[in-house]
């Protein structure tokens, strides 16, 4: 179980408890999985990229045929979970359901603490083991979209725990990365940071796209592409990245072990300078 979230606001309903149901058993949002989300990481009470995560939460929406997202409407519901919680250090999920008539879609935001064992795990270092998990290659497989069927991705991060390991490393049936089941995968090559390539379908991390920019004045190439397993595993050090996790290293895949830490601890620090926050210990 998480621990449950510290404040949550409705759009048109305003602050609610976070205890309360949010949501009505017939919304196709719980009943089918069909509803868009976004999980943002929040610094100094600002939440990150706000706007590019709103954006996201629109093209989700979209491919999910829900009716558009009121942005203006979820960043007012945001600043009021956000001033209700008292911590400036947040999760913040928006949830955009299509409800039930006659009210129509549901917007929902919630803050949470962040979960503590990211900072112990980023000290050791996460050992992920590869998965065959088949690309979303079609447009009915809804690639790129954040929708909340994600119990496929969940039993994809129970089943590597059940093998000793912290997460998993989704390949595609023929051994091509993918990404993990809530993170970006990366991998540096020397001075080379390679990534797979949005056209596999994966998510658009929002962490992706700020390592993207930062990746260039901490001195890396970047070769985002399609490669095998093989690839990552003769890499010099393999890292995630999420909105929650931030740039996470990690000590193994599979059989092989990673002991550098370079471009993990380097972006991990220019994502927080980014972020305007101090840098994690
Ligand atoms: C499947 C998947 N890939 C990548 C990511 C990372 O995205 P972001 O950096 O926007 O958090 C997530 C985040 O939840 C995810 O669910």
């Amino acid at each position: 179980m998480t621990d449950r979230p510290l404040a949550a606001a409705v759009v048109g309903h305003g602050l609610v408890d976070p205890a309360a149901p949010l949501i009505a058993a017939d919304d196709d949002g719980f009943a089918r999985g069909r509803a868009a989300f976004e999980t943002l990481r929040v610094y100094g009470g600002v939440p990150f990229r706000l706007g590019e995560h709103l954006e996201r939460l629109r093209g989700s929406a979209a491919r999910l045929g829900l009716p558009e997202p009121d942005c203006g409407a979820l960043s007012e519901i945001v600043e009021l979970a956000l001033a209700a919680s008292a911590t400036r250090e947040a999760v913040l999920r928006l949830y955009w359901t299509p409800g039930v008539a006659p009210a129509g879609p549901r917007g929902i935001a919630l803050v949470s603490a962040v979960p503590g064992w990211i900072e112990e795990t980023r000290s050791r270092g996460q050992r992920l083991v590869s998965l065959a998990f088949p690309r979303r290659s079609s447009p009915w497989l809804l690639p790129g979209t954040k929708s909340v069927s994600y119990a496929t991705h969940m039993a994809a991060e129970a089943e590597a725990k059940r093998r000793g390991a912290d997460d998993a490393i989704l390949v595609d049936l023929d051994g091509t990365v993918l990404e993990g089941p809530v993170t970006n995968i990366w991998w540096r090559e020397g001075r080379r940071l390679v990534t797979p390539s949005l056209e596999l379908g994966i998510l658009a991390g929002e962490t992706r796209a700020a390592l993207l920019e930062l990746a260039g004045a901490a001195g890396y190439e970047l070769e985002p592409g399609i490669y095998p397993l093989e690839r990552l595993l003769t890499a010099d050090e393999v890292f995630t990245s999420s909105s929650v996790r931030e740039v996470m290293p990690v000590a193994g895949v599979d059989d092989r072990r990673f002991e550098s830490r370079e471009a993990a601890s380097a972006l991990q620090s220019a994502l927080r300078r980014a972020a305007g926050s101090p840098p994690s210990s």
